[in-house]
């Protein structure tokens, strides 16, 4: 099924059709045109043979023993130390801990070094990440786009010799104590920078790429992880009053509540949509016909709501989902194809229904930090309750208070 209501443009509403488009190779990224200032030439905005090649050198990281090693061991400090003085508290504003955190954790992926690891250290880091999120999201802007874009061009200069240029300059030190025999490869930081910095497949990099992808990888990271985590919380109180024994299963079971983090990536995708460009003239898998120069709007919530993937009752909130076979629990949340987040298991874990998969499974840090809060004893603040967002269509929340 598919409108096509404004001219030039394709709109894709079901699973298997946003599958196929998502693995058009004549389909091109679209939908950070007007944000260069951050995304130029960064992975998620390259195509074809650039693509691959980046793609390749990066891929090194997401590899599954290195996943395992942040799971298990690299992430759980930095959890606690980001919950430690809410907890002492008593009470949390999820909003933004869920910031706090995912930042963090997203800092430590992209290789920028948060030398104070301090509370200030990670706002100020904050400040700038925001500022980068809406240099990437320029087309939204409505006031002056100019200026904005000036803003964000200073705001990446300061970042750059505040925290990268130093981020760098420590692995090319250890870098070079590989080389000189002094320290164990395994000894080298396990992050983008490094594997950028290593460049082991001799990519030409210029330093303003350099510092565009760490960049991306903060705000690609970050957000995402941050808002799935507060509406996975979200969830797993409704479950309170719907279905008590899911709810305080959620509480100890991290697998039942990986697929809460599922269900809820599916209703409520990050992006709502994925864009592309026709580069050349195609037939889509129902139909639709594409001229070159087309836009295709793959509409990811409609997409994640097919009721010929996900049943009858597609829209409801059900981490007991029975799925058919190749039907993906968390949707086309994290896209497919060429530019298929390479973030998905860290932040999701692995799809336990995949068959074949013999590695070790991964529970993904978006299922064990909202344990972290749930075993923190989490609950609404019956005295202050949670507010949406209301300049955002999208159910964004304002502010989440909890008791903890
Ligand atoms: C709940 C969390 C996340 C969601 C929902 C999400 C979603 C997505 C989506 C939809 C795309 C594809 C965009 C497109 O096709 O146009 C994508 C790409 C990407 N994501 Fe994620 N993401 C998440 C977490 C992460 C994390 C934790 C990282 C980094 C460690 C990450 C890094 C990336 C990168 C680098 C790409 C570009 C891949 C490419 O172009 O080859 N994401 N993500």
């Amino acid at each position: 099924m598919s409108d096509v209501t404004v001219p030039g443009v394709v709109t894709i509403t079901t699973y298997e059709g946003a599958r196929d488009a998502f693995r058009q190779k004549q389909l091109r990224q679209a939908l950070y045109d007007a944000g260069d200032v951050v995304m130029a030439d960064v992975l998620v905005n390259l195509h074809g043979d650039e693509h691959r090649a980046r793609r390749r050198l990066e891929n090194r990281l997401f590899r599954r023993d290195t996943q395992q090693r942040y799971e298990g061991s690299l992430f759980p400090p930095i959890v606690a130390e980001t919950l430690a003085p809410h907890v002492a508290a008593g009470r949390a504003e999820l909003v933004s801990l869920s910031h706090q955190l995912m930042m963090n954790l997203a800092a430590f992926t992209a290789g920028v070094d948060r030398p104070e690891r301090t509370a200030e250290e990670t706002f100020h880091l904050y400040s700038y990440l925001m500022l980068f999120i809406e240099g990437a999201t320029l087309a939204h802007h409505t006031g002056d786009r100019d200026a904005k874009r000036a803003e964000v061009a200073a705001a990446l200069a300061a970042f750059d010799e505040e925290f990268l240029e130093p981020s760098i300059a420590r692995r090319r030190a250890a870098l070079a104590a590989v080389a000189a025999g002094d320290l164990d490869e395994d000894g080298l930081p396990r992050d983008v920078l490094t594997v950028l910095l290593r460049n082991q497949d001799d990519l030409d990099l210029a330093p303003d790429v350099v510092l565009r992808e760490t960049c991306f990888y903060l705000l690609a990271g970050a957000h995402t992880s941050a808002t799935a985590f507060v509406r996975t919380l979200h969830s797993v109180f409704g479950l309170d009053r719907s279905s008590p024994a899911d709810a305080e299963r959620a509480r100890h079971d991290l697998a039942f509540l990986q697929r809460c983090v599922h269900e809820t990536i599916r209703l409520q995708p990050s992006s709502p949509v994925a864009m592309r460009w026709a580069l050349e003239p195609m037939e889509l898998q129902g139909g639709e016909v594409v001229a070159a120069g087309d836009k295709v709007v793959i509409d990811l919530m409609a997409a994640n709501r097919d009721p010929s993937a996900y049943g009858p009752h597609a829209d409801d909130f059900d981490p007991h989902r029975e799925l058919p076979p190749g039907v993906a629990p968390w949707g086309l949340s994290f896209g497919l194809g060429m530019h298929a987040c390479i973030g998905q298991e860290l932040a999701a874990g692995s799809d336990r229904g995949t068959a074949g998969d013999d590695l070790e499974p991964l529970y993904g840090l978006v299922p064990v930090a909202a344990q972290a809060l749930l075993q923190a004893g989490a609950r609404p603040d019956p005295g202050e309750p949670a507010r949406l967002d209301p300049t955002s269509a999208r159910d964004y929340w304002a502010t989440y208070p909890v008791l903890l």
